[in-house]
């Protein structure tokens, strides 16, 4: 349910692009709400644990990996249309921003770390990998995220508010996951070894 909904924004850029929705920069418009919504869901992934943490609500852990999974296709999409769309297939040129600009360079990272993620999002990967390779790699979502965050925060011009405040909520979730307060701490430890969902982000 969580997966379908996450995917309803994405139906809606599609909607909006075949019936001349987009405004007057069509493409910066496909590419700037396919990024935003691979940041905004990529750090919904990364709230499920702590929230569930704090609230005890054990349920919500079903959300993470569908969520997980759907910000990286809106990643991969956002990426795609920079390629397809954005830039015509000017493989060169694409090369170059990646290396010479910053804020692309930063997308690029970024995405190259959500890849494993999400290669390895099933269960059977779960199983080949066992439990604590599969943790270890998946900690690679905090870099990926403060990475989206950078890239969002080197490329805009005048308000940077809304990175700030996406910096912000990364930030207070790394140091949750870090350094939870003894209670929450032994809530989680209880809790985590019963917890049936195999991702943990
Ligand atoms: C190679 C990979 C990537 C490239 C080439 C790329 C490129 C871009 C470009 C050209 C823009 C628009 C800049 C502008 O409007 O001036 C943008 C915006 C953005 N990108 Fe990326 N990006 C990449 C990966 C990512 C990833 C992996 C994420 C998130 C997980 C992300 C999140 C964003 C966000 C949040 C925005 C701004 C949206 C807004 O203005 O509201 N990007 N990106």
């Amino acid at each position: 349910m969580a997966g379908v909904l996450a995917l309803v924004p994405l139906a809606n850029i599609g909607w909006d692009a075949a019936t001349g929705g987009l405004g007057v920069e069509p493409v910066e418009a496909l590419v700037r709400r396919t990024g935003w919504w691979a940041l905004t869901l990529l750090v919904v992934t990364l709230a499920v644990t702590p929230v569930r943490r704090v609230t005890g609500w054990n349920r919500l852990i079903q959300i993470r990996r569908p969520v997980g999974v759907i910000s990286f296709v809106y990643a991969l999409s956002h990426f795609v249309i920079y390629v397809a769309i954005k830039q015509w297939f000017a493989l060169s040129f694409i090369i170059e921003d990646i290396l010479e600009r910053p804020f692309i360079t930063a997308g690029f990272i970024t995405l190259c770390l959500l890849t494993p993620l999400a290669a390895t999002s099933t269960r059977k990967s779960i199983r080949r990998l066992g439990g604590k390779k599969w943790r270890r790699l998946h900690w690679l979502i905090y870099p990926a995220a403060l990475l989206g965050v950078l890239h969002y925060f080197w490329l805009v011009k005048a308000d940077t508010r809304p990175p700030l405040v996406y910096a912000a909520i990364v930030i207070a979730l790394l140091m949750m996951r870090l350094d939870l307060p003894a209670p929450f701490a032994r809530k989680a430890a209880r809790s985590d070894s019963a917890e049936p969902a195999p991702s943990r982000s």
